[in-house]
């Protein structure tokens, strides 16, 4: 395992291996690698014959108000953690270098989807995501690249940005690493205490009350969308949203669902000051 720090030298590590033909799977995180990283990263060992890990805490998609500060960073316990999974590189510039200019002048957008749902609280949240996703996919020229399912508009919105602007690349959605509670695994769950840990499994238990609802009939996105709420209220969460969406378009639906919807629920909730996303498909 070796950490390389500037985009010209992974550049020139990468070259003669793609010469050789050999494939590159890109595994993108912010670091403080947990088991649902470590599921992206097995999944781009088994697929591909070089994997990097790139490990970025990128400014640009936090707000004002955010964690930036306070984003747990543990550069060289990722790098082992990425080894241990048999990852071969990890990329892990600095701000200066993937940024010398300061904030980039160009950035990538998808103006239609990106201020829903997360994006409507976290104003310039997924241009940064996708610009700097962007940049990722042109510095290594990966073949492969790996999200998790738990951040489900920002997977969405990478796949929309791959197919718009003809990136080639593949996406691979990997699905949500939970543990032994139920609770989806995140950086940010480092933040709660553990009353709100404990609380927290509302927004999980929620999800899979309003699914068992739907797949024992009840159709009513309302009555389906209070469960999720109920169940965080009662453990004293504070709802950002609950949205039950298309998995297709990511557009919100109401009334009663057909049996062709392709459905998702979307979540984000805050267990004292911590902010946690969750989701599930129904079907
Ligand atoms: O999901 C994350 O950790 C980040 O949003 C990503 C994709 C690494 C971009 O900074």
């Amino acid at each position: 395992m070796q950490i390389i720090k500037s985009i010209e030298s992974l550049r020139e590590t990468l070259k003669p291996l793609q010469r050789e033909g050999k494939t590159i799977g890109l595994v993108p995180t912010m670091g403080a690698l947990h088991d649902g990283h470590g599921a992206l990263i097995k999944e781009s060992v088994k697929d591909c014959d070089v994997t990097v890990v790139s490990v970025f805490l990128n400014p640009i998609q936090f707000g004002r108000n955010e964690d930036l500060d306070k984003y747990p960073k543990r550069l060289e316990a990722d790098a082992n953690f990425a080894g241990s999974l048999g990852a071969d590189y990890v990329f892990a510039p600095s701000v200066a270098e993937m940024y010398p200019d300061g904030d980039p002048l160009t950035m990538v957008r998808n103006e239609t989807l990106e201020c829903l749902y997360c994006g409507a609280y976290r104003s310039g949240h997924f241009r940064g995501v996708l610009t700097v996703v962007s940049k990722l996919f042109l510095i290594s020229k990966a073949d492969h690249a790996y999200f998790g399912e738990k951040d489900y508009q920002q997977v969405f919105l990478i796949e929309h940005m791959v197919k718009d602007l003809n990136f080639d690349i593949k996406i691979h959605r990997v699905p949500i690493v939970r543990d032994a509670t139920g609770l989806a695994l995140s950086s940010r769950n480092e933040y709660l205490t553990d009353d709100e840990r404990k609380r927290a499994l509302a927004i999980s238990a929620g999800l899979k009350e309003a699914k068992d609802a739907y797949l024992a009939g009840e159709k009513g996105v309302s009555k389906l969308r209070d469960i999720v709420v109920k169940s965080i209220v009662l453990n004293r969460g504070q709802v950002q949203f609950v949205e039950i969406v298309n998995q297709h378009n990511l557009q919100k639906f109401s009334g009663v669902l057909k049996p062709t919807d392709k459905i998702v629920v979307l979540v984000a909730a805050f267990f004292g000051k911590t902010r946690l996303i969750d989701n599930i498909e129904f079907n």
